[in-house]
Parts: structure tokens; sequence; C-alpha cells
């Protein structure tokens, strides 16, 4: 009797425990917990206009997000310390957006706040910079500055508050594929003997266990403080060069692959292409798909719970020229580079959701002519490649646009392969393109909440 009830006794407080564990590890009871990653890009806040996104804005967004990654940090050459890229926007007395944005924590006290470093937004705009060496390489190398970095951006951390970092480390992006039309293909043959283009490191190998090394330094860091550590692969840098998988993947959280801007109208300013499809386009783009870069992850031995999948919130678009054809059918030959610059963005060569929005058919531009004219829509029942619009240059050869671009039914298709592939979440790039106005449906945030949704329901 007096066994069976300690062993009764063991049993509740086991039971106790367990339930205690489960709240603490997050509603793990009911299936898994899928992660939203919500990036803010600060330069929107010092932007003119409506695309000018600030704290006020931003708070209708948080209570869908896990994580707040804020954007960006960067390092400073020769130095190698973690650095804000805005000291005045960041880090002033008092007002300064480090502090404000680890603040919302004591208002949404499930959100975590990670400061990102990198995301292709540390650039050196300088007239020497260009011809300079790539300085995240150069960190790396450097066991000294990586130390430096370390110490830096563990200091960062833990003067403002924020719960981690996020590693959105600056490698060498794979080389643009080149077209090859009649005249084209002779052209990339001369090109090929006079710049041997297609090695984008020649270092890789050395890059990748340096990388691999502060990766666990700074997890080495963050650990006394359970902090969180999590890594963004830039779109077209290629994870096999500079990841390697099976190592790192002990030392992160998780890892957001960024897995879009595969086509742009930078990179590719002569075809214009889905710039994010979820799979394989039959040949045409093996690897530069969602599905692609997932696979490679889950082959090297990563947990599927540690994947984000990235969507972006934004399109791209090319101009259309007469040369281009009036089917929209993708890929579109003959286009460049020069599409109108969105009023919100004011950025070349990308228009965030409501301004692809505010192209499409609707009640105010339904008989509109010209550069005025509502775009055709073209959607994708299959949900594989996502949508794109367009609208066919005129006589003259003007006014002609070709969109490739997320929407909410798209983005929700994304999270649905999440699903799907029981991944660890989605990360959303940024919420300064969505939609946060409701300028297109009065909706706030239309595509983070479709996200949210279709993840959880
Ligand atoms: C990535 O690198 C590997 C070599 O490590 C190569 O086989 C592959 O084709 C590269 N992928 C792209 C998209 O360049």
């Amino acid at each position: 009797m007096m066994r069976t009830l300690a062993v009764l006794a063991a049993l509740t407080w086991l039971c106790l425990a367990s339930v205690r564990a489960g709240k603490v590890g997050q509603q793990q009871v009911g299936g898994p917990q899928r992660h939203l990653v919500c990036y803010y890009d600060s330069a929107s806040f010092v932007k003119e206009g409506l695309g000018k996104l600030v704290i006020d804005d931003l708070e209708p967004a948080l209570q869908f997000c896990d994580y707040l990654i804020y954007g960006y940090a960067g390092i400073e050459r020769d130095s190698h310390k973690a650095v804000s890229l805005n000291q005045q926007l960041d880090l002033d007395l008092g007002k300064g957006l480090y502090r404000t944005v680890t603040r919302l924590k004591r208002k949404y006290p499930n959100l975590r706040v990670l400061l990102s470093v990198g995301g292709d937004k540390d650039i050196e705009t300088s007239e020497d910079a260009k011809d300079l060496p790539n300085k995240y390489l150069e960190l790396l190398e450097n066991p000294t500055g990586r130390t430096r970095f370390v110490n830096t951006v563990y200091s960062l951390v833990k003067t403002y508050g924020f719960d981690g970092v996020d590693i959105a480390w600056q490698f060498p992006k794979n080389k643009p594929k080149k077209v090859h039309s009649g005249l084209g293909s002779l052209w990339k043959g001369f090109k090929k003997v006079f710049s041997g283009d297609s090695i984008v490191d020649e270092r890789s190998e050395e890059h990748k266990e340096q990388f691999t090394a502060l990766l666990r330094d700074v997890k080495n860091a963050f650990r006394p403080d359970n902090l969180l550590l999590s890594t963004t692969v830039l779109p077209n840098v290629n994870s096999s060069l500079f990841f390697d998988v099976p190592a790192v993947i002990n030392y992160l959280d998780f890892v957001n692959l960024a897995a879009f801007d595969f086509f742009t109208p930078q990179r590719n300013p002569e075809v214009a292409d889905y710039t994010a499809p979820i799979y394989e386009l039959s040949e045409r783009n093996p690897e530069f798909n969602v599905d692609g870069q997932v696979k490679f992850w889950l082959r090297h031995s990563c947990p599927a719970s540690k994947i984000n999948v990235g969507v972006a919130t934004y399109g791209r678009p090319w101009k259309l020229t007469d040369d281009s054809g009036d089917t929209g059918v993708p890929p579109v030959q003959n286009v460049v580079d020069e599409a109108p610059v969105g009023t919100n963005t004011q950025l070349h060569g990308i228009y965030s959701w409501p301004e692809t929005c505010a192209l499409l058919p609707n009640q105010n531009n339904i008989y509109s002519k010209g550069a005025n004219a509502p775009l055709n829509r073209v959607t994708d029942p299959a949900k594989r490649f996502g949508s794109y619009a367009y609208r066919a240059a005129d006589k003259k050869g003007e006014n002609g646009i070709w969109v490739s671009f997320e929407d909410p039914d798209t983005a929700a298709d994304k999270a649905g392969y999440v699903r799907n592939n029981n991944l660890g979440g989605v990360a959303l790039y940024d919420l300064s393109y969505d939609d946060f106005r409701g300028l297109c449906t009065n909706d706030k945030y239309p595509i983070l909440r479709a996200v949210k949704y279709r993840l959880s329901n």
C-alpha cells in the first residue's frame, strides 16, 4: 500500500513537472508551435512620406510575431567591432530605437527581440570602398577580429536588452546566370575566357570553417545568459560554400533562409522571371527556389524544426519594351531595369505590397489608360511559383511593367509549405514592405496576418 502511494505520488509529481516544463517550452501541447519571425529594417524609420514606419505603426504587427528582428547593425572595417549603422537613430540617449524596441517586450511579454548584423544593409558608400576586400570575410580570417566581434556584439546585446543576435553575414553571392540568345552566347564565351566567372570565393572552404568558429564563439559567449543566436542565409548566397550545416546547427536556435530574390532587375536586367518560386520551374531553376534551399539544409542534418522559410513582402518590377511581347508569360525577354520608382519606398527595383496592390485592378484605376491603366494579374492556382502582374508596352514602347510579387495568398501558400514539411516557421522580410497602413484593403499588415493565420490553422 505504502509503495503504491509512493508510486502514485511520484507519478503525480512527474505529471505536474512535465506540465510545467511544457508551459516553459511555450505551448508544446497540441502540436508543434510554428514561429513567425518578423524583420524590421529601421531604414524605413527615416523615410519621408507613406513609406515611413515608426514605432506606433509597428505595434499592430507585434501580436502576430514571436520574434522581432531589428535591422541592421554592421561591422567596422579593420577594428572588426559590431556597430550600429546609424548611431543617432539607434543609440541616442533616451530615444534611441535599440532601447525603444527592446522595451516593447514589457507590453508584449512573449516577444523576443533580436539584433541582426549585416543583412546586405551594411554597405560602404565611399568612393574607394568598392575596391576594398569584403570586410565580412576579412573578419573571419582574423582570430583577433573574431574575438573583437564576439565581445562587441555581446556588449550591444547586453547594453540595450536584446534577447540575442541574428547573424546575416554578408558572404559573396552567386553570379547571376547569363542569358544567352544568339549573339549573347558568343559574348558569354568571351567573358568566360577573360573573367573565369563562376568561382564565387576561392577560399570558401577556409571561410566556412572560420564562420563555424565564429558562431561557436558567439554561442559560448551567449550561453551563460541564455541569449538566442540565429543566422540568416542571405539571398543568392550558396549555403554549400559557407555553411557547415551539421556543425553550425548545434550553435543555432534557428536558421532563416532568405529564399527570395532569385531573380531581380538588378541582377538580371535583361530577363524577368519569378523572383521567389516555391518549387523548381522545369529545368530553369534547379536550386533557385524555396524547396531547393530547404532540402539542402534538411539533407545536411538540420532538424526541420530549426528552419524558418524567408518570405518577402515586396515585389520586383521590370520595364517591358516593344520587344518583350504581350503575353507576360515568364521568362520575359528583352526587358530593362527601368520600372518607375515606387512613391512610398522611393527605391529602384522594389515595390512594397501596397505599391503593387495599387497597380492591380481596383475601383480607382478600372477605367484609367496609359501609365495609370491597371496591370493584368496572373495568379497561381497550383501554388508553386507565385503571382505576377504585367502591362504590355504601348505602341511607343512606353508604360510596360512586369512585376513578380508576394501577396497575402501566395505568402500563405508558403506558410502552408512550412506546415506540410513540418518546418519551424516563417521569417518575414520585412514589416516595412507589408501594407502597414492598410492602404490596399483597409487591413493593416495583410501579408503578416495571412501567414500567421495559415501557420496556426
Ligand atoms: C553551390 O556550390 C556548389 C559547390 O559547393 C555547386 O555544386 C553548386 O552548383 C552551387 N550552386 C549554385 C546555385 O551556384
